[in-house]
């Protein structure tokens, strides 16, 4: 199975099964000097976690292990090898599943091009591998924040309720991410909702990036757009990706859209943002600002058509006690934000091999 990497300069390789020994990455390309510790990385990680109220109650504790690559609490620029157990999951709950294709989510596919399927939690195919590229973004983001970058993912809708007011201190409180407290209370109300229904809902996770540099992203195949677009539609679920005005600037004219320029402070900067932060694929210096949407979780208690291995049609329903995302978006939120530190990251560290010829 190819395509376990990710990031040129700053390149992870993530590995490991859902219901595997553990899963984790190989980090190569990382500066020395930026202090780290487990610890650092955990309280990151437990923004990922299942186990807390809306989202799956699989209990896992996502405590990483740093096994290479730090000396004295700082990365050496050797490679770091991040470790994180399975401790709680249950296969059992997988075997009504081992001979059937599941709807909506990775088995057929898998089937049809490797021929074998780890059906244990979705094997490989489970968002169990997020973890390992949000510990391996925690590091990311430690580097950029020295540089007065600030990633900021939140909760902007779920099915068709949507945040309209943002309050990044009611966000840091909020079970679910969502950074308006009303549109809030009727989120948890339809995520109640459909949990009773045994169904599951959608929901768009946005990301501001403050404090970015003008001049990251290359103008061709490596536009910032591009490498954001890339990294967020390699996420489970992912269905969609628009940065700035995205698909709402194809119904706006010109004068509305333009970003024009003024002097401020002694700096040329664009009076608005319809862009996004970005022109040409290079940053502007203004926020970044994209959103990712997610479909709803596949799994589902609803009964659903389907047909065995044997081509026989079958009903189907989740047994009772399986634990999965009714809402996968929530948790996708530290792993957005993790996506968008290795994008950065190693936009910033590309720009370093820059060097003009003496
Ligand atoms: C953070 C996160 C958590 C997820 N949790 C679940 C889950 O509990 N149950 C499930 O069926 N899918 C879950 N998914 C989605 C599946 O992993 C995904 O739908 C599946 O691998 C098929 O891939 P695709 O949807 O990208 O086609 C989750 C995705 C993310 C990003």
């Amino acid at each position: 199975m190819a395509s376990n990497s990710f990031g040129t300069h700053f390149r992870i390789t993530t590995w490991g099964e859902s219901h595997g020994l553990a899963v984790g990455c190989v980090l190569d390309g990382c500066p020395p000097g930026i202090p780290i510790s487990d610890d650092e990385i955990n309280q990151v990680l437990l923004q990922r976690a299942p186990g807390r109220a809306f989202v799956s109650e699989r209990k896992e504790e996502d405590r990483v292990e740093i096994l290479s690559g730090l000396f004295d609490g700082m990365t050496t620029g050797a490679p770091i090898l991040l470790l994180i157990k399975n401790k709680d999951h249950d296969s059992s709950k997988y075997e009504a599943m081992k001979a059937l294709y599941r709807p909506g989510h990775a088995n057929f596919t898998y089937l049809q091009k490797y021929g074998v399927f780890d059906h244990r939690g979705g094997g490989r195919a489970s968002a169990r591998e997020t973890a390992a590229r949000v510990a391996a973004g925690a590091i990311a983001k430690k580097f950029l924040k020295a540089l007065g970058i600030e990633i900021v993912g939140y909760i902007q809708a779920i099915g068709t309720v949507t945040a309209t007011s943002i309050d990044f201190t009611h966000r840091d409180k909020s079970p679910i991410f969502c950074p308006d407290i009303a549109a809030e209370a009727s989120m948890l109300d339809l995520i109640t909702k459909v949990k009773e229904l045994g169904d599951s809902v959608g929901g768009v996770v946005a990301c501001q990036v403050a404090g970015v540099m003008a001049g990251l992203g290359d103008p061709m195949y490596d536009k910032i757009q591009a490498r954001l677009a890339y990294a967020m539609l390699s996420l489970p679920a992912a269905k969609g990706f628009e940065i700035g005005e995205g698909y709402h600037a194809a119904c706006m004219h010109g004068s509305e859209h333009n970003d024009g320029f003024i002097q401020k402070e002694g700096k040329t900067q664009a009076a608005t943002n319809h862009a996004g932060g970005v022109l040409g694929g290079i940053t502007t210096g203004e926020p970044i600002f994209f959103t990712v949407a997610f479909k709803p979780t596949s799994s589902i208690f609803k009964t659903q058509k389907t047909v065995d291995f044997e081509g026989n049609e079958v009903d189907f329903s989740l047994p009772a006690g399986s634990r999965h995302d009714p809402c996968v978006a929530i948790r996708a939120v530290p792993v957005v934000e993790a996506m968008c530190a290795l994008v950065l990251m190693d936009a910033v560290l590309h720009n370093q091999t820059l060097m003009p010829c003496k």
